[in-house]
């Protein structure tokens, strides 16, 4: 025991207590819920800048905290990432274009514990080609998460990810990963979306950390543009990204983000 409760792995990961996962229920129901409101904002000649103050305007009544705001200088209380930004776009003064797609990627803390997730969604009408690419990276990370159960590893997370990804013909981004989450928003380990099954930390019940898996339709090579943010593919093609928050239990997983209204798909009537 130390402080914190629970204690760290030789990885340096926390074991958290099982009463502790309550904090993560209503942390990550939050982050859904307002996901879920998220819905009917999304549309062409909305712009991302006002979606995003809806958000921040949403932590505050429910008197919770934004995580990103003042984190590393970041200003808002979402990510929104249009067509080939990979992750971490800022929002502003663009207005969503017909058949734009874009993640949105909300961070609340509750009480002191962090809910951490992001979705898909479509400003009008959703291409055929952005829609298996929606769905294909949403199935990735449902089959990662069926990999977490105590005793399995984190490479077999990764593994059944890309395996996925990659029988899709599409491809799985390198350069960023999930991350152990709880009290603190990033914690070891680093979760990779890729790997080889049986390698990497073991999975113990207690751990708590994010699986948010970013895929391309084209190379997984991003880049970073000069506000020192926004990521992008390098070739220009569209990418997805799904996130859920997760706790390890005995025998299997818990989902804290899940969908209140089971709306994770970008054409779920509002
Ligand atoms: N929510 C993101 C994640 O999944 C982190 C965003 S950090 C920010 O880890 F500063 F860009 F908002
Ligand atoms: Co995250
Ligand atoms: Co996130």
């Amino acid at each position: 025991m130390d402080e914190k409760g629970g204690r760290l792995t030789r990885d340096g990961i926390r074991i958290h207590e099982i009463a502790e996962f309550e904090g993560m229920r209503v942390a990550g129901k939050l982050a859904a819920e307002i996901l879920d409101a998220c819905i009917p904002l999304v549309k062409p000649g909305a712009t991302t800048g006002e979606i995003d103050a809806e958000i921040e305007r949403m932590v505050n009544d429910a008197g919770a905290k934004s995580a990103t705001i003042g984190y590393k200088g970041y200003k808002h209380a979402s990510c929104i990432s249009v067509n080939h930004v990979v992750c971490h776009g800022i929002p502003g003064g663009k207005k969503l274009k017909d058949g734009d797609i874009l993640n949105i990627d909300v961070t609340v803390i509750v009480d002191g514990w962090f809910g951490d997730s992001s979705r898909m969604y479509v400003a009008g009408k959703l291409a055929r080609r952005s829609e298996r690419l929606i769905e294909v990276t949403h199935e990735a990370l449902m089959r990662g998460i069926a990999a977490v159960k105590p005793g399995n590893t984190f490479g077999d997370i990764g593994h059944a990810i890309q395996s996925f990804v990659e029988s899709h013909r599409m491809s799985v981004v390198r350069d960023f990963c999930g991350h152990g989450l709880g009290r603190v928003f990033h914690a070891p380990p680093n979760v990779l979306h890729y790997g080889r099954p049986g390698t990497g930390p073991t999975l113990e019940q207690g751990m708590i950390f994010t699986i948010e898996p970013m895929v391309n339709l084209g190379r997984a090579e991003t880049k970073v543009l000069a506000d020192d943010w926004t990521a992008v593919t390098r070739d220009k093609s569209l990418s997805a990204q799904y996130e859920h928050s997760v706790g390890v239990t005995a025998d299997g997983v818990e989902i804290f983000t899940l969908s209140p209204a089971g709306r994770f798909h970008p054409t779920y009537e509002v």
